[in-house]
């Protein structure tokens, strides 16, 4: 029997290779290789196909949340709210700048911060708050952004994992004041490298991220504040506006690929599956069940068995060693950590085919 791959990006590679390849020869050939008209063509649309006035790209979705945070003045002194389930980037960015991350319980059925938890994390010294769109999955924006708003919150959307997904209707990274993408390969929408960029309807913010992410100059060699260098490369802006149009043909083909997961492992007991809460609006970046007993056993049969498969997350952010000094304790934040010792993602790229979803499932029925 075949392996799985979690994911397999050549696949989709061969099924766009043609126009990729035009693409890269015609920036190749160009002699421009940073900035210029394919970088300004990818923000434009981008911006367009998120919903917001305006897009700044840039190295990747840690940059973003990281110029994000710095662009509206975030730093020592100021919390910041986020949940305890996520990539560390998250959380990392927000002690970047300088600030402390206050984390806050999921909700067991979406992965994603409670909102409802949301109000009790806020104190005099709370900034903004940071949600994250886990798994592809949106959190209840029209929720959130009530109590952002009924306390003068700045909202900055984690959206790496979610390009495309949407809340009634509405793309995320349009709703708060500054949605961070990734364009990391395994994202929805993946470069051939790394890349990043931000979504706002603020332009203020926006010229503000294009100066702090050129050291922060405001004209050559003049420098008005301490910044950073973070750029999409011309080759991955090119090679993006390719993709791009793709994109929900890709989020149409991973939801079928979810509903049919949702049936076959729906009789399989022990096994939690994954709720989409949004009617439609999830992207499944994963595709991630509980097992409610002895996790890591069935994780390491599935991978004797050529099932690629992963955690996400092993630890929450709240007991990572790297936020030691921050104080929490184990079990202070009881659903993160039961999630991180009951998670599984299983195999989900829209290239993958339903004899192969078959095999995942005969696999995990084997296990028992
Ligand atoms: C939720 C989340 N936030 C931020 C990031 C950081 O993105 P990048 O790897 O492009 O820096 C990632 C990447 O995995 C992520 O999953």
């Amino acid at each position: 029997m075949n392996s799985i791959p979690p994911l397999d990006l050549a696949r989709q590679y061969r099924t766009i290779a043609l126009e990729v390849e035009a693409a890269v020869l015609e920036v190749l050939s160009s002699g421009r290789y940073i900035g210029g008209s394919q970088v300004q063509a990818f923000e434009c649309q981008f911006a367009d196909y998120i919903g917001t006035t305006e897009c700044v790209s840039c190295h990747s979705g840690t940059d973003a949340l990281y110029l994000a945070l710095r662009s509206l003045e975030i730093g020592p002194g100021d919390e910041v709210i986020t949940t305890a389930l996520s990539f560390f980037a998250t959380a990392e960015t927000i002690s970047m700048v300088g600030a402390t991350p206050v984390f806050v319980d999921i909700d067991a059925a979406t992965f994603n911060c409670d909102v409802d938890r949301l109000e009790a994390a806020i104190t005099p010294r709370t900034k903004a708050i940071l949600p994250v769109h886990l798994f592809g999955q949106p959190v209840d924006m029209t929720r959130l952004m009530e109590v952002a708003n009924a306390h003068r919150l700045a909202v900055v959307e984690d959206c790496a994992q979610a390009a495309g997904a949407e809340w009634n209707g509405k793309k995320v990274g349009s709703f708060g004041r500054i949605g961070c993408f990734s364009f990391f390969p395994t994202k929805n929408l993946g470069a051939f490298g790394d890349g990043g960029a931000i979504t706002t309807d603020d332009r203020e913010i926006a010229d503000r991220i294009r100066v702090l992410k050129d050291h922060g100059a405001t004209r050559r060699y003049y420098h008005e504040f301490q910044g950073t260098n973070s750029r999409l490369d011309a080759l991955q802006a090119a090679i993006l506006q390719v993709k791009l149009p793709y994109l929900d043909g890709w989020n149409a083909r991973r939801r079928d690929l979810a509903a049919r997961y949702r049936d076959l492992l729906a009789p399989i007991p022990h096994i939690v599956l994954p709720q989409d809460s949004t009617g439609g609006g999830h992207v499944w970046n994963q595709y991630t069940i509980r097992i409610e007993s002895d996790r890591d056993r069935l994780y390491q049969q599935l991978q004797q068995s050529g099932i690629g498969c992963n955690i996400y997350y092993p630890f929450p952010l709240h007991l990572q060693p790297a936020y030691r000094d921050l104080g929490y304790a184990v079990g202070q934040l009881p659903i993160a950590e039961r999630a991180c010792q009951q998670v599984l993602s299983l195999p989900m790229f829209p290239e993958l085919d339903v004899e192969e979803q078959y095999q995942v499932v005969r696999a995990l029925k084997d296990c028992r």
